[in-house]
């Protein structure tokens, strides 16, 4: 019985548009997520895997047609295109509804309508919120199970009258009376992922996979979730948090922004190799910030769980994420061993001899064209299950953050680290993180993809307006604000190799960023921000000379005058919208570099 009435006129609303034969409210249970398993394995679409290796665990093969997260078919639906801005595609929420309620209707039959109570957060946190979603896929009822906070408290917490986003989701492949689904249902000719930021609703038609289907992530917890913090004076954010000790005991909660395939994961999760420096994880995707009464930033991770892409993960690369993986798993387009597990590339140096790849079809490694597991293969598992989880990752209060990285994959100009100066100059730094599109020669500025505070794909309005959003919190009064670095894993020398280890031993930045909090360590105030000095970033024990160590912490006067009007260029495709602000640090950043070029002449 559902007892809020919105929710209840909501929900028969849907029913009558959808069509479905039966209707089932999900309550969280083992006994629910097992039977959806049972429909699953019935539907030769899911094997269990061998208890004896990774128990209660599950490899599911998609349809190869939907495997990844759709930009071209992700829309924001607002009354004026320029309020999506060119960072979106944009649709009119009257042509979309029109699409939608063809697309929609009838699309359940000979399907179950599951209703999936879920809370971004623990449930209770002033920081959480409530989403509810309705779906024809029980894969996506055990992946939502894993990923959110799923049942009657969260209906609980509603009451009669609580807020909830509400959430619509179908594959798309309505049955006909005796006609028999496909093991994986999806309509990719039809895909729509559709938000209204107003009205906070996602529809999404077509795709069973990941982001397109698992509501709660990208679409709610970042899309809408960065309209309502527009609105409400919050931050959502495309970040991990972690937490760092040092030896003597003292914490600080620092947050992360990277665009994909920069190992956030990996970071979120890192083994310290400095002695005695402790990193325990929050989260490694999304982070919600709200000011506490003592005008910090306090932060949840909103997922309760990782959905992580398998390729590249190993006991070398991140041990920790391999040891969270040892059952009670969903593994998505991985590769089967003969033994009834798992595989996938990157997790040990020589495939087994014999696989069965993520297509379903007979592998070898002499005669393999193609990987194995596909590229964006994924695990599916309960963040309570990671060795180094925080105690306090569901602490109700969240966890203030002290710190927020921006990073990027940059092979040259960008230093290992750098300091901003202000919160505004720390918004700059946001607006401007770019990847590599290529691999760029040292020196040289390759094509680069910017991915502003990594929220490209994921802002649910005009990024120029979200840059003021940032910019008019740092103006509130009373806060104390995060300290924003600007870091680089990624820097190549001139013969074009990676001259950062990376992995374990990016503890050493962090080290330096917690001395920084704690008022303990130096920096070097240059034309770029604040450097650490050969001294104040801990090298000890790493194989790096005093030239590369003064290469990783270079700063490229010719390098950044070059990339000025490339962010001209940037910034001038979102024109007057831009906050004055992020001009003014361009500006200024011009400015001091070219009177520290004339100085050097
Ligand atoms: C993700 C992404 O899947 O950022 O987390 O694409
Ligand atoms: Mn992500």
């Amino acid at each position: 019985m559902v007892k809020h009435s919105k929710l209840a006129q909501w929900l028969q609303k849907m029913q009558d548009l959808c069509q479905p034969d039966n209707v089932e409210i999900c309550n969280g249970s083992a006994e629910e997520y097992d039977r959806m398993w049972e429909l699953l394995l019935g539907a030769g679409v899911a094997k269990k895997l061998n208890p004896d290796k990774r128990p209660n665990s599950y490899l599911v093969r998609s349809d190869p047609a939907d495997v990844a997260r759709v930009e071209s078919a992700t829309y924001i639906c607002t009354e004026r295109k320029a309020d999506a801005g060119p960072n979106n595609n944009w649709v009119a929420p009257a042509d979309m509804y029109a699409r939608l309620n063809g697309l929609f209707d009838g699309c359940m039959r000979g399907r179950t309508m599951y209703v999936i109570p879920f809370s971004m957060g623990p449930i209770g946190s002033p920081i959480a919120h409530i989403g509810v979603e309705i779906t024809d896929s029980p894969y996506v009822v055990t992946s939502m199970h894993i990923m959110t906070r799923v049942g009657q408290a969260v209906l609980d917490e509603l009451g009669s009258t609580g807020e909830f986003v509400p959430c619509v989701h179908s594959v798309g492949v309505p049955l006909e009376a005796g006609q028999e689904s496909p093991p994986w249902p999806c309509n990719p000719e039809n895909l729509n992922i559709a938000h209204f930021p107003a009205t906070r609703e996602i529809w999404s038609f077509g795709s069973g996979y990941g982001g397109n289907a698992l509501l709660g992530k990208k679409c709610f917890a970042l899309r809408i979730a960065s309209a309502m913090a527009h609105d409400e004076g919050w931050l959502a954010e495309h970040m991990l948090i972690l937490k760092l000790t040092s030896p003597e005991g003292n914490v600080h909660y620092i947050a992360g922004a990277f665009p994909s395939a920069c190992g956030k994961t990996n970071l979120a999760m890192l083994i310290p190799t400095i002695e005695n420096w402790k990193v325990e994880t929050v989260g490694d995707d999304i982070c919600w910030m709200k000011f506490g009464d003592d005008g910090r930033l306090y932060a949840i991770n909103p997922e309760a769980g990782f959905f992580g892409v398998a390729p590249g993960t190993g006991m070398d690369s991140n041990a920790n994420a391999m040891l969270s993986l040892t059952e009670n798993c969903i593994f998505t387009n991985v590769a089967e061993t003969d033994d009834g597990d798992v595989w996938w590339e990157g997790m040990t140096d020589t495939p087994p001899a014999h696989l069965v790849d993520w297509r379903g079809k007979d592998w070898f490694p002499e005669t393999a064209k193609k990987p194995a597991a596909h590229p964006n293969a994924r695990f599916t598992v309960a963040a309570a299950q990671c060795p180094v989880i925080a105690d306090e990752w569901e602490d109700l209060a969240g966890v203030p953050i002290s710190a927020i990285l921006f990073g990027g994959r940059r092979a040259s100009v960008v230093p290992l680290v750098n300091e901003a100066n202000s919160w505004n100059q720390g918004t700059f730094f946001g607006s401007i993180i770019a990847s590599e599109k290529t691999a760029a020669a040292a020196g040289k500025i390759g094509e680069l993809r910017r991915d502003p505070m990594a929220m490209l794909p994921f802002c649910g309005y005009n990024m120029a307006d979200y840059w003021q959003h940032w910019i008019s919190v740092g103006r509130k009064t009373g806060v104390q604000l995060p300290r924003v670095y600007y870091v680089n894993w990624f820097r190549k020398d001139d013969a074009g190799r990676f001259m950062w280890p990376g992995f374990g031993e990016n503890s050493r930045v962090l080290k330096w960023v917690f001395e920084r909090c704690e008022g303990t360590a130096g920096a070097i105030e240059t034309p770029i921000g604040n450097l650490p000095d050969m001294d104040s970033l801990d090298f000890d024990g790493l194989n790096l000379t005093d030239t590369e160590i003064a290469h990783l912490l270079r700063v490229e006067i010719d390098g950044w005058l070059s990339e000025i009007p490339l962010i001209e260029t940037y910034y001038d495709r979102y024109g007057d919208r831009v906050p004055q602000e992020l001009r003014q640090e361009l500006m200024s950043l011009k400015r001091r570099l070219e009177e520290a070029k004339q100085a050097a002449a």
